[in-house]
C-alpha cells in the first residue's frame, strides 16, 4: 500500500491547549486561530477589495471577524446572504463598493426576490440571472461571471473553468451577456473570473490576459465598468514540499491586467480578490478522540471519532491533511512512527481520512497511538465546518475560535433532539 504525503505542517495551536480544549469541549472539535487569519489577509492588502468567500467557513463570529478586518463577503445561497447580514455586513451598494456580493449560476425564486429586496449585487453566471434580475429589480447591479474557457482544481471536483464546467457565463457569449444587461436596464459593475482552487501559477499570465481581453469585448459593446476580480483560488501548502504562494507576485500580475484595463478604459478600476481557504484553511484544526485501534492484516488502523461527516474532504477529493497524535495530557505522541490507516466512526467504507483521490487507502506514518489519545488533523479551517453534514444522524460539532491566547465557543454541538425536532410535524 502506498504512503501518502509528508510530516504534517505546523498548526497554530501547542499540543496542551488543543488536549485543554478537547477536555472542557468534548471532540470531536474545530478550532481556529484568529492569528492566522489576520496574517493571511495581511498577505493580500495590496488588493483593493479582499472579499471572503464564505463558502470556506461561513460561521457568523468569523465573518464577524473579517468585517472588523475590513474584508467584505461573496455569500453564493440565501442561507450565506442571511449569515452576513447576521454578521452585520451592509447590503446594497456603497460609494461603489457592496460588502456582500451574491454568486451563483440560478437564482432560485426565495434568492431572486431577496437580493432584489436587499439590492445586493448578483455576480450572474447565466444569461438566464440577467433576464430574471430585470424583471423585478430594474436597475440592480450586476457582475458578470465569465467562464474564460480553461480552468484548473487541485481535483476535477474543484476546477471551475472550461466546457465541461457548469460555471459562469461561456466566453463567446460575452456580448450577448451584455446585450441582456443592457435591454434589462441592469447596472454592471465589473467581470468576475473564478477558474478553480487551486492556482496554476505557471499559467497566470494567460488568465490576466483573458481578463484584459474581457474587458476588450465589454467595451466594443459600448458598456463600462468600474471592477475586475480575479476571484479565489490561492491555495495554502497542505504538505510540508508544498510550494508557497509569491503573494506580491501574484498580485503584480493582477495589478499589470488592471492598469491595461484602466488605460483601455480611461478611469481607474477596481481590483478584487476573491479568496476562501487562503483566509481561514491553516487557522484551523480538527480534533478527534481514538476510540479504537487494530491490525486488519498488514495495516494497523487507528479509529476515531470524527468522521466524513465532519471532514468530508478526504473522501471528496482524495485531500491531504497533516495528522499528529497527542496525549490526553497534552503531551505529544514520540513513539517511532509506523505507516497507519485512520479510520473514523461512520458506517461507510470511504470514512477514511487516509486516502487518495478515487478513494484509495493510503497510510500515514505516524507515533503509535492508544485509545484515549487525540488526533489533530491541520489546516481544516477552510471546507471543513462548512461542507459538514448530519449523516450517520450525527450532530454538528462545536467550533472554537483563539484569539490572543483566550477561547471563545463559537458554534456549540448539536444534539440529536434537535435533528429529531424537524421530523416532529
Ligand atoms: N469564488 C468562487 C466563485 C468560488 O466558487 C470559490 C470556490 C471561491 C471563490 C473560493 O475558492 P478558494 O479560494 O477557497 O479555493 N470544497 C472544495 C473547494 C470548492 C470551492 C468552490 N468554489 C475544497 O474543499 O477544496
Amino acid at each position: 500500500m502506498d504512503v501518502k504525503g509528508h510530516d504534517p505542517p505546523m498548526n497554530p495551536f501547542t499540543p496542551s491547549t488543543l488536549a485543554s480544549l478537547a477536555h472542557t469541549h468534548g471532540t470531536p472539535l474545530w478550532v481556529y486561530d484568529t492569528a492566522t487569519i489576520e496574517r493571511q489577509i495581511a498577505n493580500l492588502r495590496q488588493f483593493d477589495v479582499i472579499r471572503f468567500a464564505q463558502k470556506a467557513n461561513s460561521n457568523t463570529h468569523i465573518l464577524k471577524l473579517m468585517k472588523r478586518l475590513g474584508v467584505m463577503v461573496d455569500s453564493v445561497s440565501l442561507g450565506e446572504i442571511e449569515r452576513a447580514l447576521a454578521a452585520g455586513f451592509t447590503p446594497g451598494v456603497h460609494q461603489g463598493h457592496a460588502e456582500i456580493v451574491f454568486t451563483a449560476d440560478l437564482l432560485d425564486r426565495a434568492t431572486l426576490a431577496r437580493v432584489a429586496e436587499l439590492g445586493v449585487p448578483v455576480n450572474c453566471g447565466s444569461i438566464d440571472m440577467l433576464d430574471q434580475l430585470g424583471a423585478v429589480s430594474p436597475g440592480h447591479p450586476v457582475w458578470l461571471r465569465i467562464n474564460p474557457g480553461f480552468g484548473h482544481g487541485h481535483s476535477n471536483k474543484t476546477n471551475t473553468g472550461g466546457e465541461h464546467s457548469k460555471h459562469g457565463i461561456w466566453h463567446a457569449d460575452l456580448p450577448l451577456a451584455c446585450e441582456r444587461v443592457r435591454a434589462n436596464g441592469l447596472t454592471l459593475m465589473g467581470i468576475h473570473m473564478h477558474i478553480g482552487s487551486g492556482v496554476d501559477y505557471a499559467h497566470l499570465q494567460e488568465v490576466c490576459g483573458a481578463m484584459v481581453k474581457l474587458v476588450e469585448t465589454v467595451q466594443a459593446q459600448g458598456m463600462d465598468l468600474a471592477a475586475i476580480s480575479a476571484g479565489g483560488g490561492l491555495s495554502i501548502p497542505y504538505q510540508a514540499d508544498a510550494p508557497t504562494i509569491d503573494t506580491a507576485h501574484y498580485f503584480s500580475l493582477w495589478d499589470a491586467a488592471r492598469t491595461q484595463i484602466a488605460t483601455l478604459l480611461g478611469h481607474p478600476v477596481t481590483l478584487e480578490i476573491e479568496p476562501g481557504r487562503y483566509l481561514v484553511a491553516e487557522s484551523g484544526v480538527l480534533v478527534a478522540e481514538v476510540r479504537a485501534t487494530k491490525q486488519m492484516g498488514r495495516n494497523p488502523f487507528v479509529m476515531v471519532d470524527a468522521g466524513f461527516s465532519d471532514l468530508m474532504r478526504p473522501s471528496m477529493y482524495g485531500a491531504f491533511h497533516g495528522m499528529e497524535i497527542i496525549h490526553a495530557d497534552g503531551t505529544p505522541a514520540t513513539g517511532t512512527p509506523q505507516d497507519t490507516v485512520v479510520g473514523g466512526p461512520l458506517c461507510e467504507s470511504g470514512d477514511v481520512f487516509t486516502q487518495g483521490e478515487g478513494g484509495v487507502v493510503l497510510q500515514r506514518a505516524l507515533p503509535p497511538a492508544q485509545v484515549g489519545d487525540l488526533l489533530v488533523l491541520h489546516d481544516t479551517g477552510a471546507y471543513g465546518a462548512s461542507m459538514s453534514s448530519n449523516y450517520n444522524t450525527r450532530p454538528l460539532i462545536p467550533e472554537v475560535l483563539v484569539e490572543d491566547g483566550q477561547p471563545r465557543l463559537i458554534r456549540r454541538r448539536q444534539t440529536v433532539a434537535e435533528l429529531l425536532a424537524l421530523e416532529a410535524v
